[in-house]
């Protein structure tokens, strides 16, 4: 008799252990579900086309945003063709009207989210080339659409145990420390450097500071990165950042945690490079996803490149 009640028993406490155990992976690892809402800014094509792939492909609910709502429309068919969750809806980042008309739609409809991915960017730079004649426009998008982003959808983050995430793209040619590349203006970096000192009108004042050097003619001697300087230099203030976002954001109560981080995906083969790069837009997402979907565990404030940290 008990060499039949056993094995039923042991099968049974197998059973709920081996539940209890998936349970438990599930809430650790994966903590989204269709129910989790990602936002990813200038989707319609490159990196930021890929990185809602692979977020939708991972079962969250994704919103690509585009500036031009017909591209955005056919870039968001090729995925509810494919079966996946993504919805459409147009997003300027330089643009208040249409950041306050996305906002409201976004809280409408699925009353907040819980990912925001800083992906819109321009460079007008290619090859050897350090023109600066677009630098207004490139510090706007770069930096204060990035900000923009920031500021208007860090009230709708919805509150979650796993917290909220935002990663923006940027680029390791915006290494404040970058021997090739940083700032050579040691005030100026030392500024920029200390999160203790850092503040949002630090880092706005050093873009305005370039951007009148550019307007006078003298921001060649200004100890400026030397490479696609207005660009380089829009991608170290987001940097900066997030550095300080994620400092101001320690400070929200549990439940409400917000966890903001940057990286860089590479030289990748889009329309921004020429399609020059060695990095395919697969390896350049990838690690933006693996930020957005971390399990449940504390890593602000951090510059990352092929899944690993780097330093700022
Ligand atoms: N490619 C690289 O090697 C590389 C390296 C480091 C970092 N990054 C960064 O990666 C991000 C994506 O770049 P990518 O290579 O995929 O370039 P891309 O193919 O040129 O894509 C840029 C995207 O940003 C959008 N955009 C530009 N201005 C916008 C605005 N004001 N509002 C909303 N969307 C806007 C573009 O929209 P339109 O189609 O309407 O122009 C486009 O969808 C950028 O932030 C870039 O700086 C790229």
């Amino acid at each position: 008799m008990d060499g039949y009640i056993w094995p039923r028993f042991t099968f049974h406490v197998d059973f709920i252990l081996v539940s209890i155990m998936l349970i438990v992976f599930c809430m650790i690892y994966r903590w989204w579900s269709s129910e989790t809402i990602a936002v990813v800014t200038g989707a319609n094509r490159g990196i930021g086309f890929e990185i809602a792939h692979q977020l939708a492909s991972h079962g969250v609910t994704v919103v690509l945003t585009s500036r031009e709502t017909a591209v955005g429309e056919e870039a968001v068919k090729v995925f509810q063709e494919g079966g996946l969750n993504v919805a459409f809806h147009q997003l300027d980042i330089v643009d208040p009207v249409s950041i306050q008309t996305f906002c409201d739609w976004i809280k409408e409809t699925y009353g907040g989210l819980d990912i925001l991915i800083n992906n819109a960017g321009v460079n007008f730079n290619f090859g050897k080339d350090n023109s600066v004649e677009f630098s207004e426009m490139v510090i706007q998008v770069n930096y204060f659409g990035t900000k923009n982003m920031i500021k208007a959808l860090t009230p709708l983050m919805r509150p979650s145990p796993a917290g909220s995430r935002i990663v923006s793209v940027t680029s390791r040619l915006g290494r404040l420390n970058s021997k090739r590349n940083g700032i050579s203006n040691i005030a100026v970096r030392e500024q920029l450097e200390n999160v203790d000192l850092l503040s949002e009108e630090v880092i706005d004042k050093t873009m305005n500071t370039f951007l009148e050097q550019v307007k006078d003619g003298t921001w060649e001697s200004g100890g400026w990165p030397h490479v696609f300087t207005d660009y380089s230099l829009s991608k170290l203030a987001v940097n900066a950042y997030t550095r300080l976002m994620a400092r101001i954001f320690e400070e929200r109560p549990e439940g409400e945690k917000i966890y903001v981080n940057c990286y860089c995906p590479g030289w990748v083969k889009t329309a921004m490079t020429g399609w020059a790069g060695h990095v395919t837009i697969e390896e350049a997402a990838d690690t933006a996803v693996w930020l957005a979907l971390l399990p449940d565990q504390f890593v602000s404030g951090k510059f990352f490149a092929e899944r690993r940290e780097i330093n700022f």
